[in-house]
């Protein structure tokens, strides 16, 4: 069977040494890096998924702010949580969080273990951010691996194609070379950060710096010259659609509606309709007057929607008017100053914001 990965070192003692002192100089100081606690680490490693990290900074400094322990997050509602999370997406990942916490609280007095068995039984806890919390808050050799890393160790090993089967053997690999002490310029955490830095900064997907590489000279994609073809880019199918929200307006009292399942479950969202469907609203309703709004674009899992909103100024029908015309998750009148108070993926947010005064 050929082999998964080549035997040899990821990288040597002294690219090691120069990676831990590129960061040294180099590196970004993140808010969550100065006083990595495990909550610090735990809240910061699930906002940086699946979201880019400027985004993520400003989230996190509020978040501990609002939120400054375990116990007070376990005692915060789902909406006060999913309004702190809005704008960062995923927000499974926020209804996970607080799931954690109140799980802590019950199990660990509001601390996190520092066991990876103890770690993975959290909700809302995988094997990556798992790792991250050993490694960055308990000083534990465990390698992180995130997409970061698996760019840099695709380039150095100039492997355009990748599966779960290379990924379990790059952990292997990052084990035998973190560092197993906690002093000065090593640590499994300053290890792990430099590796994920080192992909944002230097080995990014689209330019790498190579000339600033510290992890170069065994570099297989920069030797052949490759590094653009390497990692292969992910073939993605984006569907397409469109939706006219009706955002029904009634002496400055809006209608949202709550999403009671699925990806947005818990949100409020202005209801919809497919295009088709407008006209029979539209006579339902009997609007006096239609203000189109700007359009604006939703991408979400494999989905771009392009939202078509209209402010309708109506008169209140009858709830099963309403049941009947968008569906039985629930619906409520809400006055234009409490609208920011009401958790909303952010486009649909910037929808509201476009409310004329
Ligand atoms: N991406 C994910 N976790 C990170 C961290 N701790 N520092 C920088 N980038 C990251």
């Amino acid at each position: 069977m050929a082999e998964l990965l080549p035997s040899g070192d990821l990288i040597t003692e002294k690219e090691l040494q120069d990676l831990l002192l590129w960061f040294r100089k180099n590196g970004i100081a993140y808010p969550w890096e100065d006083n990595p606690t495990p909550y610090r680490v735990w809240i910061s490693e699930i906002m940086l998924q699946q979201t880019v990290v400027s985004a993520a900074v400003g989230h996190f400094t509020r978040w501990m702010e609002q939120f400054s322990h375990i116990g007070a997050l376990a005692e915060a509602s789902e909406q006060q949580v999913l309004k702190a999370w809005e704008g960062l997406g995923y927000y499974s990942r926020a209804r996970n969080i607080l799931k954690g916490a109140v799980y802590l609280t019950e199990e660990y007095g509001g601390r996190l273990p520092d066991t990876y068995g103890e770690l993975i039984r959290v909700p809302g806890i995988g094997d990556y951010t798992a790792r991250a919390v050993l490694s960055l808050a308990f000083g534990k050799p465990y390698p992180v691996l995130d997409a970061n890393v698996r760019r840099i160790a695709q380039r150095l090993y100039g492997r355009r194609e990748w599966g779960s089967g290379e990924d379990r053997a790059l952990l292997d690999a990052l084990d035998r070379v973190i560092p197993r002490e906690n002093g000065g310029l090593r640590s499994p955490g300053l290890f792990n950060c430099a590796l994920m830095q080192l992909g944002q900064l230097v080995c990014r997907i689209k330019s790498p710096d190579c000339g600033r590489c510290p992890l170069a000279s065994g570099c297989r994609a920069k030797k052949t010259g490759r590094q653009a073809e390497i990692p292969a880019p992910k073939k993605r199918t984006v569907k397409e659609k469109r939706s006219v929200l009706i955002l029904l307006c009634n002496e400055k009292r809006y209608l949202l509606q709550q999403r009671r399942k699925g990806i947005g479950k818990g949100l409020w969202f202005i209801p919809s309709c497919p295009p088709e469907k407008e006209k029979d609203i539209q006579n339902r309703l009997a609007p006096s007057e239609v203000l189109p709004l700007e359009k604006r674009v939703h991408l979400y899992t494999t989905w771009r929607e392009t939202l078509e909103p209209r402010l309708y100024i109506a008169d209140p029908p009858e709830d099963a008017v309403l049941c009947e015309l968008f569906g039985d998750d629930p619906l409520c009148w809400v006055a234009e100053d409490e609208l920011e108070t009401h958790p909303s993926p952010s486009v649909y947010r910037r929808i509201l914001d476009d409310i004329p005064g």
